[in-house]
């Protein structure tokens, strides 16, 4: 396991840094308005229907599932949340973690989540059910037209391109339904061509606060 330590970004809410890649999970200017802005407001928002399949590559600190599970909470939508992650974190770390407070939501459900068994679907209320699987990016080969969305929060391409490689992507563009939503915080140019060479039309729409961009793909 990489040595993590608990950081503190602008806008109040805590990150990790991953000491042995020196990269961090979040941006620095704001865990929590650039998870809201980047999966909530350009990638959740844009599925009107009241079932919905979300695939997330990189579970981590369960800030996006944390989110999404208010949202779903708020809506009455019906979430299928399937989460990736390969270094699952321990307790002690997810216990320090400050995303319920700063984001108004009760610390039960946040605790629920990382209590949630691993590698199987974990009822977490009404709305919510939750598979984490611990699993490598690399390794899954989820079913073809099953997910609505998929939020894509690995580590930067720079730190971690086998995440970015076509076969992963691939991957995405299979298992997402059609007019499914691929979302991620990146905008480089390399993972936008790759994103285009298997399938995705892609757009280039504005980032959260200090990122001018990110990338957002749909199966046609
Ligand atoms: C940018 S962090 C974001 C995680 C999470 N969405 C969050 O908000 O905390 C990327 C995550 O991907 C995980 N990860 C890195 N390489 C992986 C791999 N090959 N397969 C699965 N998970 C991986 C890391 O452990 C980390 O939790």
């Amino acid at each position: 396991m990489s040595e993590l330590r608990l950081t503190t970004t602008n806008d109040g809410s805590h990150s990790l840094l991953n000491a042995d890649l020196n990269e961090h999970y979040h941006s620095q200017h704001g865990a929590l308005q650039e998870s809201i802005h980047v999966f909530l407001r350009s990638a959740f928002d844009l599925v009107q229907k009241p079932s919905v399949s979300i695939l997330e590559y990189g579970f981590g600190t369960g800030l996006n599932a944390l989110l999404t599970l208010h949202e779903a909470e708020k809506t009455k939508k019906k979430i299928h949340y399937t989460s990736l992650e390969a270094s699952p974190l321990n307790a002690d770390i997810t216990e320090q973690l400050n995303y319920a407070e700063k984001a108004g939501i009760d610390a039960d459900l946040f605790a629920n989540l990382h209590r949630a068994g691993w590698n199987k679907v974990v009822e977490i209320s009404p709305f919510f059910s939750l598979e984490k699987r611990e699993q490598r990016f690399e390794d899954y080969s989820p079913e073809p037209n099953t997910y609505d969305l998929i939020y894509f929060d690995a580590f930067a391409p720079n730190y971690h391109p086998e995440a970015w490689s076509a076969d992963v992507l691939t991957a995405c563009y299979k298992t997402l339904k059609t007019k499914g939503i691929w979302v991620s915080y990146c905008a480089q140019g390399a993972v936008r061509r790759t994103l285009m060479s298997v399938g995705f039309d892609v757009e280039k729409i504005p980032g959260p606060p200090g990122k001018r961009e990110m990338l957002r793909g749909r199966k046609a």
